[in-house]
C-alpha cells in the first residue's frame, strides 16, 4: 500500500504529483488551433512516483514524466508516460521508494547501490532526428517520439565518456549543431567539467573535459555566434558532506562568481575565467558577442536564490 506523499512545498501545488499515465484522444480546446498548425510539442518534468522514504525530498527529484501534443488538423491528441530509468524500475518493482536524498548515493537503500540514479525529469531536446530527455546528472535518455516508449541511456554508441550531460543544450541555428556541457563528469561528488558538439547529422565530434573553479551548480550556460560562455555560481558541492549524508548543494556565499569564456574556434584549454561579485543564477536568457565584447544575459540574484537549498552557514 502506497502512503500519502507528504505536505509541502515539493508535492503540492503544480509540484502535486499526478502519477497518470494517459492518452487522450481530441482534446478539448478553448478557441481554434489554426488547422494548418500541425506537428508535435513535447513537454517533460519530475512527477514522482512514491514518496520519498526519508519523509520528505526536493521537487526535482522526481521521476521523469514526458507528455506530448500532437497537433494535427485542427485537433490536438495528448499522450504522457512516465520515462522508464533505472530508478523508476527499481522502485516499481519494490513498490516503494529506494532513493534517498537528491544526489546523494550514499543515502540510498542498499539493494540499489550502484545503480543509476537518473531521473530524466528536466528537459526533452528534438534534434538529427532524435528525442533525448534530459536531466543534468545523468546521461540523456532517447525516447520514441512516436510511442514515448524509453529506448535507454543515449551515450552516442557508447562514445561518450561524461556519466553526465546538460538538460539545457543550445542548438546553434547557423550552423544545425547542438552544443552541450557537463559538470561533474565523473558522477556525484566528482569536479570535472566537459564541453560537446554533436553535429548537424547527430555524430558527437567533440568531447573537451576541463576543470572549473570550483563545483557549483551549473544549470545552464550561453553560446554565441564566436563563444561558448560558462557561468558558475557558489551553489557549491562538497563530497565529504555527500559521504556523511549530507545534501548535494549549499550555498557558500564566501566564495565569487565566475564567467568562463571559451572561444569556439578554440578548445577548452583556451577557456578564460573572469571573476565577478558573489551571484546566484540558474537559467540564461541569451548570449551574443560583438567582436571580442561578449554579453550574456541571465538573471542573478546577490544571495541564495532557491529555497530549498541551505546555506552552509546553516540559514
Ligand atoms: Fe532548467
Amino acid at each position: 500500500m502506497t502512503k500519502l506523499f507528504p505536505d509541502g512545498l515539493s508535492f503540492s501545488g503544480y509540484n502535486t504529483p499526478s502519477r497518470i499515465e494517459c492518452d487522450i484522444y481530441d482534446l478539448e480546446v478553448e478557441g481554434d488551433v489554426p488547422p494548418d498548425l500541425n506537428g508535435r510539442w513535447y513537454r517533460s518534468g519530475p512527477d514522482p512516483q512514491y514518496p520519498p522514504y526519508l519523509g520528505d525530498d526536493i521537487y526535482v527529484d522526481g521521476d521523469g514524466m514526458i507528455s506530448m501534443f500532437n497537433f494535427e488538423n485542427g485537433h490536438v491528441d495528448f499522450k504522457m508516460r512516465y520515462i522508464q530509468t533505472e530508478r523508476w524500475k527499481a522502485e516499481r518493482a519494490a513498490r516503494r521508494s529506494l532513493y534517498g536524498k537528491y544526489r546523494n548515493p550514499w543515502t540510498d537503500k542498499p539493494e540499489v547501490a550502484g545503480k543509476s540514479r537518473g531521473t530524466a525529469n528536466t528537459a526533452p531536446i528534438w534534434h538529427a532526428g532524435r528525442l533525448l530527455v534530459l536531466k543534468e546528472d545523468h546521461v540523456p535518455m532517447a525516447v520514441d517520439p512516436d510511442t514515448l516508449a524509453t529506448l535507454g541511456d543515449f551515450t552516442w554508441n557508447g562514445q561518450l565518456k561524461s556519466k553526465t550531460v546538460t538538460a539545457h543544450p543550445k542548438i546553434d541555428p547557423v550552423t544545425g549543431e547542438l552544443l552541450l556541457f557537463s559538470y561533474e563528469c565523473e558522477g556525484d561528488g566528482s569536479s570535472p567539467m566537459c564541453f560537446l558538439i554533436e553535429d548537424k547529422s547527430g555524430n558527437l565530434v567533440k568531447e573537451e573535459w576541463f576543470d572549473p573553479p570550483y563545483v557549483g551548480m551549473v544549470h545552464d550556460f550561453a553560446i554565441t555566434t564566436d563563444y561558448v560562455i560558462f557561468p558558475i555560481f557558489p551553489t557549491t558541492m562538497d563530497p565529504e558532506r555527500l559521504k556523511a549524508g549530507g545534501d548535494h548543494w549549499k550555498w557558500d556565499g564566501s566564495l565569487p562568481s565566475w564567467v568562463g569564456i571559451m572561444p569556439r574556434a578554440g578548445s577548452t584549454t583556451d577557456i578564460r575565467w573572469f571573476k565577478v561579485p558573489t551571484s546566484c543564477g540558474f537559467h540564461v536568457i541569451n548570449g551574443f558577442n560583438e567582436g571580442t565584447i561578449v554579453h550574456l544575459d541571465m538573471m542573478i540574484s546577490k544571495r541564495n536564490g532557491f529555497p530549498y537549498i541551505g546555506d552552509i552557514a546553516g540559514s
